[in-house]
């Protein structure tokens, strides 16, 4: 009972930022609907994956995970658990399970390691398992390790349904990453961990003045940047993601526990885009949570877009990354 699957984070165009109050039950149910790219990267050195092996076996004496080298224990091992407990019960296995996990790309630096990670552990455990469900339905049980993952159970663009139950919040494909040309140019200024994780900031989204029209707002553009993207009209979707994005951090920015993710170094990248807009390249920024940027744009135009951001002192380097396709299970098992 071993199985092992690859997965891509994703960058949210529209995003979850603040959850239902759903009495403590740990559902990650978000406040309004999202949209985002599943990415994988082409160039910079890092194809943006997580490559996950999971084995159930009487042999295995207690539930344990190694990710990146590392031992897990705790609210991390306890998140894992949230994921798999409810496969084991349908599958009606009682095993322990043994996990190891790698990323080729800094792991919670804002670039949604978790995302990928928690998809490919959902993939992987029900395929260990010998469970036959749709991406929709996994796309539910990664929900409850991390919200966001929901959206990497597909590749190319996908929506996140926000629901009102588990069984109704789950993530489907919009398209394919062929239909709408998009790249993102991922801009690094600083790869260490995040201090506040999104798990206790999305606690506090509704103690911002802003929560709520933020939501209210996110769940009319969700539905514009969906069609938009089926419209293939990038000017649409990069300008309402830029937006969002600005009002997801204000909204951090304004919660009781005040979450800054921008650097002084975010903030001169938001101007250089600006400024190559102006030149007339189209290019938007959309920002997570932490201080690296991502630059949206047309694949030809990325190359300039590179260019021109990698040669500044304040960025340490940039990725370039492509809707990236259904992750999937493979043979190679890292242990
Ligand atoms: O899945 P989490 O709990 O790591 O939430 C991350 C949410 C953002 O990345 C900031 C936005 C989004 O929609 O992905």
């Amino acid at each position: 009972m071993k199985a092992s699957a690859i997965s891509h984070p994703n960058i949210a165009l529209i995003k979850y930022w603040g959850r239902q109050d759903d009495g403590g039950r740990g559902l990650n149910l978000p406040l309004n609907d999202s949209v985002s790219m599943t990415k994988e990267g082409i160039s910079g050195g890092s194809r943006l994956q997580s490559h996950t092996t999971v084995e159930f076996s009487g042999s295995i004496e207690k539930d344990m995970m190694v990710l990146e080298g590392r031992e897990i224990c705790g609210r991390e091992l306890e998140r894992v658990r949230l994921v798999i407990d409810p496969l084991r019960k349908i599958a009606g296995v009682e095993s322990h399970f043994s996990i190891r996990s790698v990323n080729d790309f800094p792991t919670a630096a804002g670039l949604a390691s978790s995302a990928a990670g928690f998809s490919a552990l959902a993939l992987a455990s029900s395929s260990a398992l010998g469970l036959d469900l749709t991406r929709e339905e996994l796309s539910t049980w990664a929900r409850l390790g991390s919200g966001s993952a929901v959206r990497s159970l597909h590749g190319g663009f996908v929506y996140w349904h926000k629901g009102s139950s588990h069984e109704t919040s789950f993530a489907e494909k919009v398209c394919e990453g062929g239909s709408f040309q998009l790249n993102a140019v991922i801009v690094i200024v600083n790869e260490g961990r995040k201090g506040i994780s999104s798990d206790i900031g999305h606690e506090h989204a509704y103690t911002s003045p802003f929560n709520e029209i933020r939501t209210e707002l996110s769940q009319k553009e969700a539905l514009l940047v969906r069609s938009a993207i089926l419209d293939n009209d990038l000017r649409t979707v990069g300008s309402i993601a830029e937006r969002n994005s600005k009002y997801m951090h204000a909204v951090m920015m304004t919660s009781d526990i005040p979450l800054f993710y921008w650097q002084g170094e975010t903030l001169k990248v938001i101007k250089s885009v600006h400024a190559m807009r102006e030149r007339g390249i189209e290019v938007y920024f959309t920002i997570d949570a932490g201080p690296n940027v991502h630059c949206l744009c047309r694949p030809e135009d990325a190359p300039e877009v590179q260019k021109e951001l990698e040669c500044q002192d304040h960025v340490l380097r940039t990725i370039v990354a492509r809707p990236a396709k259904d992750p999937h299970t493979i043979d190679e098992h890292l242990f």
